[in-house]
């Protein structure tokens, strides 16, 4: 039996491979590790009726991510501090009525097309398509009634070292405005390195933008811990797309050097916000253009809070990544720790393809043909120092 010491200095068996069951939706154990399990019970049902799941996934450090068929959505996660001590580091609510009212995508699977669409509008294969708008002039996630306010179907599935589960939602024709009829599935995997995997896969029966991700808040201190303006972010990420007063890119790809968008050595997030550019509420809320092109999974972002020593790696075969600072919380909402969520309470690292690559050739495609499945791996890593 070979052993190693993670990152908490508890000794832990490697040679013991766990994987969850879909039959007992629990586990099995290894002889001096807690097991990883997989448990589901009702959270809820929808205003329409439809019962909502919850899954817990549990790793063998204890580690715990949760999540439900609405929205195929991460309500928790429980990462240890560098005492040990766990601590959910997402923000979201207790209920699923507030899921499914007005909130910021908190945790949420976005799609079918994640960011900003200039006006609604785009043209494929000589037609001109109109979609839903949501954010202002523009389509927003999806729109009106994106992936992340379904209802997805669940399965658990096996994996060789870890807990995980497949959400699929089939999105028809005409959805939002989009073309084509399109299967997505995403599934996420626990595993006992504490990374929390979430591979995606779509296909569609006619050409179609696609672009899927994740839109998890992160408070490394705890949910409700206070701003994130401490947190000391490094994106391997050289260029950003600018965007207009409306969050749509301009279709520049600008360097980052020499400007308060420099991630590119460690910093924390509110050293310069204050003098980001753009219309309030001030803050970050732009693409990165990531260094390795999106060709590999590569770690792309890493965060650190100081007070927790928490650290959370972003690794992504996806081109780019949305930086969000949380600028249009504002204390309105209460989260399921009943602390008000206010401005930078939380931020987002959201991987994906640019903002309104639809209308701009330039960007790397989204466009999803017929007979090709589109795949795509995003890990967020957590130790602690
Ligand atoms: C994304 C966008 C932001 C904002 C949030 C949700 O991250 O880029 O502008 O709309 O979603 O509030």
């Amino acid at each position: 039996m070979t052993w190693f010491r993670n990152g908490w200095g508890r000794a832990v068996s490697a040679a013991v491979v766990l994987s969850a069951t879909a039959a007992g939706l629990g586990a099995q154990t290894a002889p001096d590790a807690a097991p990883v399990r997989v448990d589901k019970a009702t959270f809820g049902a929808t205003g329409e009726g439809t019962v909502v799941d919850i899954y817990t996934l549990t790793n063998r450090q204890g580690v715990q991510a949760r999540l439900i068929t609405f929205g195929a959505l991460l309500t928790e996660l429980k990462v240890p501090d560098r005492t040990g001590k766990l601590g959910d580091i997402v923000l979201g609510f207790k209920t699923l009525d507030q899921y499914e009212g007005p909130h910021p995508y908190f945790g949420a699977t976005i799609g079918r097309v994640g960011n900003r669409i200039a006006n609604g509008k785009f043209k494929l294969a000589g037609r001109a398509y109109t979609l839903a708008t949501n954010n202002g002039p523009n389509h927003l996630h999806g729109g009106v009634k994106g992936f992340d306010k379904r209802v997805w179907n669940a399965q658990t599935v096996s994996a060789a070292d870890g807990a995980a589960i497949k959400f699929t939602y089939v999105s028809r024709n005409g959805e939002e405005g989009y073309p084509g009829t399109v299967t997505a599935t995403v599934t996420y995997t626990l595993n006992n390195k504490n990374e929390l995997r979430l591979d995606y896969t779509a296909t569609t029966d006619k050409p179609t933008p696609i672009n899927l991700t994740h839109h998890s808040y992160f408070n490394l201190a705890g949910d409700g811990g206070g701003d994130i303006l401490g947190h000391e972010l490094m994106l391997m990420a050289d260029r950003y797309t600018p965007v207009d007063d409306t969050l749509i890119p301009t279709g520049e790809i600008a360097p980052v050097r020499g400007t308060v968008m420099d991630f590119t050595k460690a910093m924390t997030i509110g050293s310069r916000i204050d003098r980001v550019p753009g219309p309030p509420p001030v803050g970050y809320d732009h693409n990165y253009v990531l260094n390795h092109g999106g060709r590999v999974l590569a770690v792309s972002a890493m965060v650190r809070e100081p007070s927790s020593g928490r650290v959370m790696d972003v690794l992504t075969t996806e081109p780019g990544i949305q930086f969000y600072s949380g600028n249009f919380l504002d204390g309105t909402i209460i989260g399921k720790a009943g602390v008000a969520y206010k401005k930078h309470f939380g931020f987002c690292l959201e991987t994906q393809h640019f903002p309104d690559s639809v209308n701009h050739p330039g960007f790397p495609t989204t466009i999803l043909e017929p007979g090709k499945t589109f795949k795509s791996t995003t890990v967020y890593r957590f130790s602690a120092k």
